[in-house]
């Protein structure tokens, strides 16, 4: 589905990615997992057109997509959860949905989003008309995935997940990408490598801007690299 080849990107004259490689199939649970500064979130910019790669190429369906504008690469099918959740507090929950679908023209096809992702996340339709900000931590995670999802993704990618969540609501927002599993492929950024590595069905280890390691969730969990360097081992 993804496809990225030798992908450069920096800011200003400073590299950041140095040749980097991925790929995420279709139906997939995929997580890219590092440290502080590894580089995840701008491989996610990268891919949803918010930066400009330096070198390389991504392909996404077939299309090589690293030179047209972000507004495009979302109609393709790719909505990005961005770090930190950027919810908009003072804002209905109803309306922070409603901007994740402003590529879609038809409000009946808005109707249906909306209907579907209630299904997935009924907290978020009994309190769709109060602020954004009156949700818990975990719950304004959800509405943040729940709004990548309003675009009709084929692809969503997840950046931090887990960031600034309690333990067992790291879980619990993990349980939920086990549902919508079935709807969209995922692309997970993540510092929690245990938690993630568990749910991937296949994984990357970014170090420095490089590729360390990959593959299963379960063979990473086993590697030396991430037993040793993330896992305290
Ligand atoms: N706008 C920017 N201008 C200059 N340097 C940047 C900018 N954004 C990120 N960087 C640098 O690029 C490197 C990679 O940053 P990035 O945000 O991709 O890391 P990350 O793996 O997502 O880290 P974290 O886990 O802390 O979110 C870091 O050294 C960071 O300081
Ligand atoms: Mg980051």
């Amino acid at each position: 589905m993804l496809k990225v080849k030798n992908l450069k990107v920096g800011y200003g004259n400073v590299p950041v990615i140095f040749d980097f490689s991925f790929q995420v199939k279709q139906g997939d649970i995929v997580a890219i997992v590092g440290s502080n500064g590894a580089g995840k979130s701008t491989l996610l910019k990268t891919i949803s057109g918010i930066l400009k790669p330096t070198g390389g190429e991504i392909q996404f369906m077939g299309e090589r997509i690293d030179t047209i504008p972000a507004y495009k690469i979302v109609e393709k099918g790719i909505s990005h959860v961005p770090e930190g959740r950027q919810v908009f507090g003072k804002m209905s929950i109803k309306d922070n949905l409603l901007l994740g679908a402003f590529t879609i023209k038809s409000e009946e096809q808005k109707t249906k989003l909306l209907k579907d992702v209630y299904e997935i996340f009924p907290i978020l339709e009994e309190r769709q008309d109060q602020k954004a900000e009156t949700l818990s931590g975990g719950e304004q995670q959800m509405l943040a995935i729940a709004r990548g999802l309003m675009s009709n993704p084929k692809l969503l990618m997840i950046d931090e997940l887990s960031l600034g969540l309690a333990p067992f609501l790291v879980d619990k927002v993990m349980d939920t990408l086990k549902i919508i599993r079935n709807k969209v492929t995922i692309l997970l950024v993540e510092q929690k490598v245990q938690e993630v590595l568990e749910i991937a069905d296949w994984g990357y280890v970014v170090q420095n801007g490089r590729l360390a390691i990959e593959g299963t969730g379960e063979e990473l969990l086993q590697s030396d690299i991430v037993k040793k360097a993330y896992l305290g081992l």
